[in-house]
C-alpha cells in the first residue's frame, strides 16, 4: 500500500503483494460505513449466513444493556457450521485435521464426516435425556471429539460448558455446580508434553460433590485402566454402537437469542463468571470477523494454537473456522514436546497458511533458537496472528522475522471471553505497530477514559471502554444478571468497561497496557487474585494472603504472593514450596506462584482492603505512591 502518511513510530507497511490479496482494500471506507450505519453493516454480514428465519430488528437496545440481536430470527450455529456446507461442494472439504502429540495418529473429517460424528455425538446425549436448555460440561483435552461434543450440544439446543482440561477438580466441581449441568463429557485421560492427564478421575474426584450430575460419557483416549461406575459412567465407543446413535440427528430451531454456551473466567472477586454466549449474534460475530481479520480464503488451512477450553479456542477452533467453511487444523500436544520444533513441523507436514497463537507461546520457543523454525519449510505461511496478552515488540519482531521470513502480517487480535470476537485488531492490509492492535473492527468505537469518565489525551493512559453494542457480546453473567450491569456498565454508564488499562497514538491506533482490576493475566490466561488468596487461606498454615503479578520473562506475568501465618507455624522453604503446590491443586498448575513470601503484616486500607499496588512496588523496588489511606 501507498504510505498515505507519515505515522508515529515504528510501522511495518503491508507488501503490494498483501494488499493485493486482501479482501478489504480499503479500510477506512468499510470503517466509515459500518460506522454510520452499524445496523446495515451487520445485516450484510449476517445475510452471508443461512437463517430459518430472518430477523425482525437487527439490533434491539430497549433493555440495554441487555443488548440483543437479530431479534424474532431462527437459526442454529450449527446449521451454518456444518449443514450449509453439505448442500455446496464443500461436503467433502477438510473440516478438520488431528495429529496426536506423538505425531503417529493424524485424523480428518471432511464436512460431510463432520456431519455424521457430531450426529453421533447428538443422538447420544439426547438418548441420555439431554433437552434443549440443558447444561452440559465438557472436560477434556485436545481431541477431535471435543469439537463433536461442542457442536452436538449446540445443534439440540443444549448449552456447554467447556471446562478447561489443566483445572483441578475443586475448580471443575465449583463450575459443574454453579451451570447445574446433568451431563458431563469427559476422556479416560490426555496426552500433555509426554504424560497423561488423569481427566476421568479428576471428574470422579469432582463429582463427589455435584447431585445435578445424571452421567459421564468417557471417550477413550489412552486406553488405561478407569473405575468407572456402572449406573452413571458410559463409554462413547461402546455407545456408538447402538443403533441409537446412528442416523440423522435434526438440528434444532432456535430463536436467535437463545443460550449457546457457557464459559468461566476469572473476575475481581473470588468466584469465577459464567459469560453467556448465543447462537445468532455470536455466529455472526465470529464468522465476520475471522472471515476479514485472517482473509480466510477456500484453500486455506488455518491453525488456531489455543485450547478448546478457552474462548479463543471456541471462537476461532471450532465456530468461526466452521462457520467460513474453513480447513482448522487441531494438534493433541504442547509446541516443545518432545522437541521444541513440534509446531514447525506441524506447519510444514500440513501446509499451513495461518497461524494464531499467544505471545506466551512465542516467547517460550524463541528461547530455544533459531535452528529450530529453520529447520522447517515454513513457506505455506501467509499471515500470523497474536491474542491473550499486549505482544512486547521483540517477541513480535521474532514472530515477523523467523517465522513470518517478513512476509506475514501479524494480526494482533484485542479481545475477551466477554467480547466473543476480536474487537481491536488490524486486518492483513493495514500498516502494523509492534504491539498495538490498531484500531477497533468495523462498527465498534473505543474510548480511554479517566476516572471520571472523560476521555483522556492521546498518549495518556486510562480505562479502555467500548461505546457500541458487538453482535457477539455477552448477553448476561449466567445466573447473576446483576453482576452484568454492575461488571460491565456501572462504572462509566452506557459504555462497555473492559477492565484494561490502554492509550491511544496520535495515529489512533490503540496500545492495551494490561489489566487494571484484580485479575492477573499469566501466559494469557486470566486469573483473579481473590481466587488465589481464597486458595491460600484453605490451606490450615495461612491466615491471610495477598496475590501479586510481576513481570516474567515468558509468560508475561508470573504469580506472586505473600503470606500471613496461623499460629503454631513458621515460615520455611518446605512450606512455602507446599503452599505453591497447594494453589496448583485447588486450582490449576497455570496458578502456581513463583514464589510464596511470608510476612508478618499484609499493607491494608483503614478499612481492611489489601493494597496490593504497595506491595507490587516494593516488590520491584518503586515508589509506593500515594499511601495516606494505609492503615498504621
Ligand atoms: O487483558 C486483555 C488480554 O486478555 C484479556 C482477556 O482475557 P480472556 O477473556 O481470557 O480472553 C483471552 C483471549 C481473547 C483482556 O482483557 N488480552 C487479550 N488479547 C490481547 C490482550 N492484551 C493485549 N493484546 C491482546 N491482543
Amino acid at each position: 500500500m501507498a504510505k498515505k502518511k507519515e505515522m508515529e513510530g515504528e510501522v511495518y507497511y503491508p507488501s503490494e503483494q498483501v494488499v493485493a490479496q486482501a479482501r478489504v482494500k480499503d479500510w477506512d471506507a468499510l470503517a466509515e460505513k459500518a460506522d454510520k450505519d452499524l445496523e446495515g453493516f451487520w445485516a450484510d454480514e449476517a445475510s452471508e449466513l443461512e437463517w430459518y428465519k430472518k430477523w425482525d430488528k437487527v439490533l434491539d437496545d430497549s433493555k440495554a444493556p441487555f443488548f440483543q440481536w437479530y431479534t424474532g430470527a431462527k437459526v442454529n450455529i450449527v446449521h451454518n457450521c456444518i449443514d450449509r456446507h453439505l448442500k455446496t461442494n464443500r461436503k467433502n472439504k477438510l473440516a478438520l485435521i488431528w495429529e496426536s502429540e506423538d505425531g503417529n495418529e493424524h485424523r480428518t473429517f471432511s464436512y460431510f464426516a463432520m456431519n455424521r460424528e457430531v450426529s453421533r455425538m447428538a443422538n447420544i446425549i439426547k438418548a441420555m435425556g439431554v433437552r434443549k436448555g440443558d447444561r452440559v460440561t465438557i472436560y477434556m483435552g485436545r481431541i477431535p471429539e471435543i469439537v463433536f461434543a461442542m457442536l452436538a450440544c449446540a445443534k439440540i439446543g443444549a448449552v456447554h460448558s467447556v471446562v478447561f482440561g489443566g483445572f483441578s477438580a475443586d475448580a471443575l466441581q465449583g463450575r459443574i455446580e454453579d451451570s447445574q449441568s446433568k451431563l458431563v463429557i469427559t476422556q479416560d485421560g490426555n496426552f500433555l508434553n509426554g504424560k497423561i492427564v488423569e481427566l476421568k478421575r479428576t471428574v470422579d474426584d469432582a463429582l463427589k460433590k455435584c447431585p445435578t450430575v445424571e452421567n459421564v460419557l468417557v471417550v477413550r483416549r489412552t486406553g488405561q485402566d478407569i473405575p468407572m461406575d456402572p449406573l452413571r459412567d458410559h463409554w462413547y465407543h461402546e455407545l456408538s454402537k447402538l443403533p441409537v446413535a446412528n442416523g440423522k440427528c435434526p438440528t434444532e430451531e432456535m430463536d436467535a437469542e437463545d443460550p449457546l454456551y457457557i464459559l468461566y473466567t476469572s473476575g475481581s472477586t473470588g468466584k469465577p463468571k459464567a459469560i453467556l454466549h448465543v447462537h445468532g449474534g455470536y455466529m455472526v460475530g465470529t464468522y465476520s470477523t475471522l472471515k476479514y481479520v485472517f482473509d480466510l480464503q477456500d484453500e486455506d488451512r488455518f491453525w488456531c494454537a489455543a485450547d478448546p477450553g478457552w474462548v479463543t479456542g471456541h471462537s476461532y477452533i471450532v465456530y468461526g473456522p466452521m462457520l467460513n467453511g474453513a480447513t482448522s487444523f487441531m494438534f493433541e500436544g504442547g509446541p516443545a514436546y518432545p522437541y521444541p520444533n513440534r509446531w514447525w513441523q506441524c506447519v510444514e507436514r500440513y501446509g499451513i497458511n495461518i497461524l494464531y497463537t499467544a505471545p506466551t507461546a512465542i516467547r517460550g520457543l524463541m528461547r530455544f533458537g533459531e535452528a529450530w523454525p529453520n529447520k522447517h519449510d515454513l513457506s505455506s505461511l501467509r499471515l500470523l496472528g497474536s491474542v491473550g496478552e499486549p505482544i512486547n515488540p521483540e517477541a513480535w519482531k521474532w514472530y515477523h522475522r523467523v517465522i513470518g521470513k517478513e512476509q506475514c502480517p501479524i494480526m494482533d487480535t484485542w479481545w475477551q471471553t466477554e467480547t466473543g470476537m476480536f474487537m481491536i485488531t488490524p486486518t492483513p492490509s493495514v500498516p502494523l505497530k509492534p504491539g498495538s492492535g490498531t484500531r477497533p473492527f468495523f462498527g465498534q468505537q473505543a474510548e480511554i477514559v479517566d476516572e471520571a469518565g472523560n476521555p483522556v489525551k492521546d498518549g495518556d493512559e486510562g480505562y479502555l471502554t467500548l461505546k457500541r453494542p458487538w453482535p457477539a457480546m455477552l448477553r448476561t453473567i449466567y445466573g447473576d444478571p446483576d453482576r452484568y450491569v454492575k461488571q460491565y456498565w456501572s462504572k462509566f454508564p452506557g459504555r462497555y468497561l473492559a477492565g484494561d488499562s490502554a492509550r491511544r497514538d496520535s495515529d489512533g491506533y490503540y496500545w492495551i497496557i494490561g489489566r487494571v482490576d484484580d485479575v492477573i493475566n499469566v501466559s494469557g490466561h486470566r486469573l483473579g487474585t481473590a481466587e488465589i488468596e481464597s486458595a491460600l487461606v484453605s490451606h490450615p498454615a495461612v491466615a491471610e494472603a495477598a496475590a501479586i503479578g510481576l513481570p516474567h520473562e515468558v509468560k508475561g506475568t508470573g504469580i506472586h504472593v505473600f503470606c500471613l501465618l496461623r499460629a503454631g507455624f513458621a515460615p520455611s522453604d518446605a512450606l512455602s514450596e507446599e503452599l505453591r503446590q497447594h494453589v496448583s491443586k485447588v486450582i490449576s498448575p497455570i496458578a502456581r506462584p513463583e514464589d510464596v513470601k511470608f510476612l508478618d503484616k499484609l499493607p491494608k486500607t483503614r478499612s481492611g482492603k489489601i493494597m496490593r499496588r504497595v506491595l507490587k512496588a516494593r516488590a520491584q523496588g518503586l515508589p509506593e505512591g500515594d499511601v495516606s489511606t494505609l492503615e498504621e
